[in-house]
């Protein structure tokens, strides 16, 4: 006992200093006798496979690294609050939103989306911006993005489209010959596409962006009342970006700006604050849109934005891979009050994440403490690679429901809320796609310097596109979109104007 205590706490003096040591082990918790020479048969042998100690150390390093996430691998998370702006339970039974002052505890990870986990923060992208609550009813994820639109509308397309974006299976590079090749095919790509070209694909800070949950969802009150909502984070810091000259720069001062602004921000104590404001459209209020509301690539113009509450960062990880690396956020993480929309893509992403996160961090991903609900968690899913916590009931031999010798009950209250149902099993676009109208609304209203900019950050792209057909249809997309749109990108990309009307009326 007493060799033990010695072992575990020699206090050594370091000039002068008095530093407390603890005793390096090894993974069983066994003391390291020596950590700087393997053991060797004699001074000139070979090394022993009985050294266990350096073979444990070498298998552990090779298995440090885990798959990074197929999209969105840059990222950096901080921690913070959710203070409510009042009650809003007329709307929606969800905790967050129960009562003015209340606060949730958040995690929001901020992310670039095709570019690799080492990737420089300064490349053009949408930046994902994902916020896990923890609430008394489980964990909500609204995981969102910069931008208040997707490229695509249906979830079909997504891995063609991540594929198409990332490095070409051939040279391991990014090509626009290739992305450009795909989107000439996707015209709901054109709003989008408008939107990451402006100079909000390049953000000067992650504080200095806004947030959009992009699709609707459905709120649901305790009468059984749906509405369909949309959600913005509204920076308090303002909206910032950089102009392409500024983007070079930055790219070759610190092309990690992004994570080291928000971390020293954070430390200094200037901790950033988002508001959070929703949009809210009665069923039949959204069947009256002119556009499908539930269409991925369109806004909502024209209706009002109701403040429902603020968030502020104020605590970065402790350590990043613990945290950042192993938070998992999945639009299938809901709690009673929010309920997905029939919007198809966000429909594809309820599976999408839940299924990514099951093969990149293992079925017991939520015992995490970055993923572990603040709810007490009781079902009877169970074992598992690393589970680490038995399945729920007092009685341990009891694993299944119902069972006369546990009797756990259901919350009725949380049950899926009635919707009714019209039309036939299908497999169609849908119907009034109007592809360009609101591309063409977002350029009429930048600024003279923004067009500008969005021109030449377009045309830098586009003209590395080798194929003349392939050219001449996207520059036909923002024409259609906007007719001076499409004629400054023409002129900025030498594509002829009558190739590209006669492109636009096909
Ligand atoms: C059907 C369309 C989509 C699919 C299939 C999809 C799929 C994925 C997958 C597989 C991941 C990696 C998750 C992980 O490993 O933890 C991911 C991450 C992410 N996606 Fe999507 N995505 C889609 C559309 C979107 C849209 C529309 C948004 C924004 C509204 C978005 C925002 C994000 C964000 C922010 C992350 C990173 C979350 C984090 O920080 O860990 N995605 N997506």
């Amino acid at each position: 006992m007493k060799l033990a205590k010695t072992l575990f706490a020699l206090s050594i003096g370091i000039t002068g200093s008095s530093v407390q040591a603890e005793v390096l082990t090894r993974d069983n918790g066994a003391p390291v006798g020596d950590n700087q020479n393997s053991i060797t048969a004699g001074e000139n042998g070979s090394v022993l496979l009985q050294d266990v100690h350096l073979i444990q150390k070498l298998q552990r390093f090779a298995r440090e690294r885990i798959p990074e996430r197929v999209v969105h691998a840059r990222g950096t998370g901080a921690h913070g609050e959710f203070i409510a702006a009042g009650d809003f339970s007329n709307l929606t039974i969800a905790a967050p939103f129960a009562e003015k002052g209340k606060v949730t505890p958040v995690f929001v990870r901020f992310s670039t989306v095709v570019h690799s986990k080492g990737s420089p923060e300064t490349l053009r992208d949408p930046r994902g911006f994902a916020t896990k609550f923890y609430t008394e009813q489980g964990n909500w994820d609204l995981v969102g993005n910069n931008l208040p639109v997707f490229f695509i509308r249906d979830s079909i397309k997504f891995p063609d489209m991540v594929h198409s974006l990332k490095p070409s299976p051939v040279t391991n590079t990014q090509d626009p010959n290739r992305f450009f090749d795909f989107f000439s095919h996707e015209p709901s790509a054109t709003h989008m596409l408008t939107w990451v070209y402006t100079n909000l694909g390049t953000p000067a800070s992650y504080r200095t962006m806004d947030g959009f949950g992009v699709h609707a969802y459905k709120w649901i009150n305790d009468q059984g009342e749906v509405n369909y909502v949309k959600f913005h984070w509204q920076s308090k810091q303002g909206v910032k970006s950089l102009r392409p000259s500024e983007v070079k720069k930055v790219q070759s001062e610190d092309f990690n700006h992004l994570t080291n602004d928000l971390y020293s921000q954070i430390n200094k104590g200037n901790h950033p604050q988002w508001d959070l404001y929703v949009k809210v459209l009665s069923p039949k209020a959204l069947a009256a849109l002119d556009y499908n509301g539930l269409d991925a690539t369109k806004v909502w113009l024209d209706v009002p934005e109701t403040k429902v509450g603020t968030m502020t960062l104020n605590r970065v990880p402790d350590n990043f891979f613990l945290e950042s690396e192993q938070s998992a956020f999945a639009p299938s993480n809901l709690i009673p009050g929010v309920e997905p929309s029939e919007d198809r893509l966000l429909q594809g992403r309820l599976f999408a994440y839940a299924d990514t996160q099951l093969y990149r961090l293992g079925a017991n991903l939520f015992q995490l403490p970055v993923n572990r609900p603040l709810a007490t968690v009781n079902n009877y899913n169970q074992n598992g690679f690393s589970n680490n916590t038995k399945a729920a009931g007092k009685a341990l031999d009891v694993n299944y429901e119902p069972s006369r010798q546990v009797v756990v009950t259901e919350d009725r209250s949380s049950r899926a809320v009635n919707t009714a149902l019209s039309g036939t099993v299908q497999q169609q676009a849908i119907t009034n796609p109007r592809d360009f109208y609101q591309a063409g609304e977002l350029y009429r209203n930048l600024t003279e310097q923004d067009k500008q900019d969005l021109i030449s950050n377009l045309a830098g792209d586009l003209n590395q596109v080798s194929n003349p057909d392939v050219k001449a249809i996207m520059v036909s997309y923002f024409y259609r979109a906007d007719k001076d749109y499409g004629t400054r990108l023409a002129n900025a990309t030498q594509v002829e104007l009558s190739q590209v009307k006669s492109k636009a009326m096909m």
